[in-house]
């Protein structure tokens, strides 16, 4: 395939950015990608110009690095996928493709399409820790009896990878969503319990401190999260939140 490539490129967080139109010829539909703008930067270098920066770690839909803002979509066209995940297969011969970095104030652009997200590992910092009883009788976890129902649900917040295009897809740049998850995952679980008041205040102090917005409930992070958190968990840190407001 021959692709048109419209890349955002900005130098550093304080230069003003612009896009850059770089054709790409030869594009194997079965690259991810990430290996498509992997070609390009090795054309570009071998000009000897500068690559375009882009975050990715994992390769393989885990770590959330992999941040981009494809034709207007968080991640790209596909569904329940990362933008390493995402293969040229989704699109065509002759297409051209915007890419852009994911655009929230929490999110300030660091250079080209690698933004800061370092607003998201603050959030779970507030979070704090979870006791264990070490007393010497500790029990083991188990042997504690969990709700098949409540384990799944914990475990599919879990699956969260902080990746923040639930912010990048919301008009309101609002990261519910993503704590959500994290309340929830620690909420269903007897583990969790301990700390949940403290939890879930400290979180949300957070996330309104850090300059995200507010959710009005047009679940757009639900239909681009990657890994499926559902809306539900939103309604949940809600009424956690309310909760420990009242116990306080
Ligand atoms: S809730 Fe989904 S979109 Fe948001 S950070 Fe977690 S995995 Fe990414
Ligand atoms: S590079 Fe790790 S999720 Fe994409």
């Amino acid at each position: 395939m021959n692709l048109i490539l419209k890349i955002w490129r900005q130098p550093n967080s304080k230069s003003k950015g612009k896009m850059v139109t770089y054709p790409v010829e030869n594009v194997s539909p079965d690259m991810s990608f990430l290996e498509m703008i992997d070609m390009l930067n090795e054309k570009i270098i071998l000009k000897g110009e500068d690559p375009v920066a882009f975050d990715h770690d994992c390769r393989e839909g885990i770590c959330g690095m992999c941040s981009m803002f494809i034709n207007g979509q968080a991640h790209g066209p596909d569904r329940l996928v990362t933008t390493c995940q995402l293969h040229m297969r989704k699109f065509r011969d002759g297409d051209t493709i915007i890419v852009e970095p994911f655009r929230a104030n929490a999110f300030p652009v660091i250079k080209d399409l690698i933004v800061d997200r370092s607003s998201f590992d603050r959030i779970q910092q507030a979070g704090g820790f979870i006791s264990i009883n070490t007393s010497g009788n500790t029990q083991d976890a188990n042997a504690i009896p969990i709700e098949k129902d409540d384990a799944d649900k914990a475990f599919d917040a879990a699956t969260c990878i902080g990746c923040g295009a639930c912010v990048a897809s919301c008009k309101n740049a609002s990261a519910m969503l993503f704590v959500s998850a994290k309340v929830s995952q620690y909420s269903l679980l007897p583990q969790g319990k301990v700390e949940a008041t403290d939890r879930v205040l400290n979180m949300v102090n957070q996330m309104d401190e850090e300059g995200f917005g507010n959710c009005t409930n047009t679940g757009a992070c639900e239909v681009e999260c990657p890994k499926g958190i559902s809306l539900e968990n939103i309604a949940r840190l809600n009424r956690e939140f309310l909760i420990s407001k009242v116990k306080t």
